[in-house]
């Protein structure tokens, strides 16, 4: 499966923007990815973005509503992101999890709205600091696993993202040894979980990554690709992490 290097925009971008996505989508056709590559833009930027991408690379939403419809006033779904040019969704994103309370329960009838209408899922675990320094890590990401990806999840439908909370927008990461370390154990623990299914679905890093250390970061055993916030803003930065991943 190839990798991915995907860019999360969060709440940054308005039209102007969208010149960062045609730089893109031009650098691309100069010199192709050896990955996939997928930007998740602020939902109103969704169905200009595919207009101007022209499916270059791929587009996402960064959350969604568990239904298809229905009074949710400022909820989107699955369904309404796919018909704007989405073909994936983040899910379970931890300023999702602490801003807006969603539990993992949420988060897994949220990807099985994604399934439903035909969006990959990418489900995001991590641990907070204390919890790391506890020695919680590796418990606290399993069990979010566990609650958080339903049982019919596939390589073909599920991309996870490992993303330490005190690693996003801190400029800190994890020692390679610890990503290493928790990305083996959430391998193990999606085998467990899903049996073949679980094992060749993609993980991705995610919490400051950046050009200087992306390339450390993807050649890391079990490291599928990068979940990428404020590098992803800047093609030229974003253009760089996914030059930093290997051909296969
Ligand atoms: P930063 O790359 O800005 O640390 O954000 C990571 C992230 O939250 C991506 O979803």
């Amino acid at each position: 499966m190839a990798a991915l290097v995907a860019g999360n925009w969060k709440m940054n971008g308005l039209a102007a923007s969208l010149g960062e996505m045609v730089a893109l989508k031009d650098a691309l056709a100069r010199q192709p990815a050896a990955c996939d590559v997928l930007v998740c833009p602020p939902a109103t930027l969704i169905a200009q973005a595919a207009g101007c991408v022209k499916g270059a690379f791929a587009l996402g939403g960064q959350d969604c509503h568990a239904s298809p419809k229905g009074a949710f006033t400022g909820d989107l779904s699955a369904e309404m992101l796919k018909d704007a040019g989405a073909s994936y969704v983040i899910l379970g994103h931890s300023e999702r999890r602490h801003y807006h309370g969603e539990t993992s329960e949420a988060v897994a009838a949220k990807a099985r709205a994604a399934w439903r209408a035909g969006l990959k899922a990418i489900i995001c675990v991590g641990e907070s600091e204390a919890q790391r320094n506890a020695g919680d890590a590796p418990h606290v990401c399993a069990a979010q696993l566990d609650e958080s990806v339903p049982q019919e999840a596939t390589s073909a439908n599920t991309v996870i993202a490992y993303e330490p909370v005190w690693a996003i927008g801190t400029g800190r990461t994890p020692t390679s040894a610890e990503i290493a370390a928790m990305h083996a154990h959430i391998r193990s623990s999606l085998i467990a979980r899903l049996g073949a299914g679980g094992k060749d679905m993609l993980i991705l890093y995610g919490g400051s990554v950046n050009p200087g250390n992306a390339g450390e970061i993807l050649g890391l055993p079990e490291v599928g690709g990068a979940l990428v916030g404020g590098a992803s803003l800047k093609c030229d930065d974003f253009l760089r992490i996914i030059a930093a991943v290997n051909p296969a």
